[in-house]
């Protein structure tokens, strides 16, 4: 079988790594891929939004399956391409994945399912998110509606913060709709479910470390770590969060004639000092495996892959069952110079020959360039996953950090708390 990524990350390039070791795979193809991506798949150069670029790939190399890994192809309609033309494609339609690329879609079809979420107000104008603010005091958090890279949400703590997020979000965000949510404290957790339109299944839960610097403090970016699976949920937990926050939007969405196929990521917010019925509550949905979760999620599952996509996709009737190696996964990113306010590009990464004799590290690669004599740059941005894998935490941290410190990327970013 041959198959098909589109993407070009760190989350990707585990994607790709954990199918080409599929024994059902004959071949893995990359759309665009990058320089660590190329050393397991054929990297074919294209725009992940370029829909029509990507299914003339697709036809032209006899694609047999195609999994998406970022929002930005989906939101342009990639899955609705594929399927108009009965090509297999994991992923949810353009309609569907509007449960990540808008904040207001998501919160009414968790009110209309029944799922459990912070309190919230929709407004349009700056006057009028003022207006009730005013009334509200902080704490509270203030989102963009529209995909916005990460950068519109603020979680207000003061008058000062609060000024600042009206500015960004009426001023280079140009936000048309804000949402005004509940404040909720606790921690996070990720819980990724494997969707056919029908029916939801866990993958292995994990937790990612969204601030830049030690302690969560710093702005929030892409994602700086991750662990898998994640202490902060029991498996009595993860088993209600299915049953509460994951199939009631699988029913909803199929109610509603949109149904859901992909993974549904549920960003949850767990005060674990309260009962599980007030304490678990959904952040947001994505509709896309998170990076980094995917990778301390890929590099322990055991069970094929194949078999989880062709049945996302509808080409397989029976559920697959997964197995997960008893190991535990920390996931270490290293971010460019000025990440990520602005992301320093082109400066040489060194060291990647020894780090790949690490034992049970595995590095991936997001923002990279090759150049000539075989040397590999930065591209700016978040550039390379290192996960370690052990069976501990602290050992898995440990082996993911010894891989780390034998990388050099010239101020460099890089979170020495992840596991912690
Ligand atoms: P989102 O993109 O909606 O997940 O928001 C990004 C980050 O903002 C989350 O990962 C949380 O750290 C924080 N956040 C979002 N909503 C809330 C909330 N209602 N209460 C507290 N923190 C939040
Ligand atoms: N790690 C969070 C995300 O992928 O959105």
């Amino acid at each position: 079988m041959k198959v098909l990524v589109i993407g070009s990350g760190a989350r990707e390039h585990a994607i790709c790594w954990r199918l080409a070791s599929s024994r059902s795979v004959s071949q893995v193809f990359c759309a665009p891929g990058n320089p660590g991506i190329a050393s397991v798949a054929t990297c074919l150069p294209s725009n992940v939004s370029a829909v029509d670029e990507l299914l003339a790939i697709a036809v032209d190399r006899g694609v047999d399956l195609t999994v998406v890994g970022p929002e930005a192809a989906l939101a342009a309609g990639i899955v609705d391409a594929f399927e108009a033309k009965g090509l297999r494609i994991v992923g949810p339609s353009q309609v569907a994945a509007q449960l990540e690329t808008s904040k207001s879609f998501a919160k009414e079809v968790m009110v209309a399912a029944g799922v459990p979420t912070a309190a919230y107000h929709v407004f349009k104008t700056r006057e009028e998110v003022e207006a009730f603010c005013a009334t509200r005091g902080s704490p509270l958090v203030l989102k963009a509606d529209g995909l916005a890279s990460g950068k519109g949400v603020f979680v207000i703590q003061n008058n000062t913060e609060f000024s600042d997020a009206i500015e960004m979000l009426f001023g280079s965000l140009r936000a048309s709709r804000v949402v005004v949510e509940e404040f909720l404290e606790g921690v996070e957790v990720s819980c990724i479910f494997a969707c056919n339109g029908d029916d939801a299944i866990p993958l292995a839960p994990a937790h990612d470390y969204k601030r830049l610097a030690d302690n969560d403090e710093g702005p929030n970016t892409g994602g700086m770590g991750s662990v898998c699976p994640t202490p902060r949920i029991s498996e009595a937990d993860l088993e209600w969060i299915r049953v509460n926050c994951a199939l009631p939007i699988v029913e909803t969405m199929k109610a509603r004639g949109t149904p859901f196929k992909g993974f549904l990521y549920a960003g949850l917010m767990v005060d674990s000092r309260l009962p599980r019925e007030q304490g678990i509550k959904v952040l947001e949905y994505n509709t896309r495996l998170g990076d980094p979760e995917c990778q301390s999620i890929m590099v322990r599952l055991v069970s094929e892959p194949v078999e989880l996509y062709e049945w996302m996709s509808g080409a397989r009737a029976e559920a697959p069952s997964l197995q997960w190696s008893k190991s535990v996964a920390t996931c270490v990113v290293i971010a460019s110079d000025g990440y990520p306010e602005a992301p320093r590009r082109g400066d040489q990464i060194t060291g990647l020959e020894l780090a790949a004799l690490v034992p049970n590290t595995v590095v991936f690669h997001a923002s990279t360039l090759q150049a000539e004599n075989s040397k590999i740059l930065s591209g700016g941005g978040r550039t390379l996953s290192v996960v370690g894998v052990a069976t501990s935490v602290e050992e898995a941290r440990a082996l993911a950090y010894k891989s780390v410190d034998v990388i050099q990327l010239r101020g460099r970013r890089v979170r020495r708390d992840i596991g912690l």
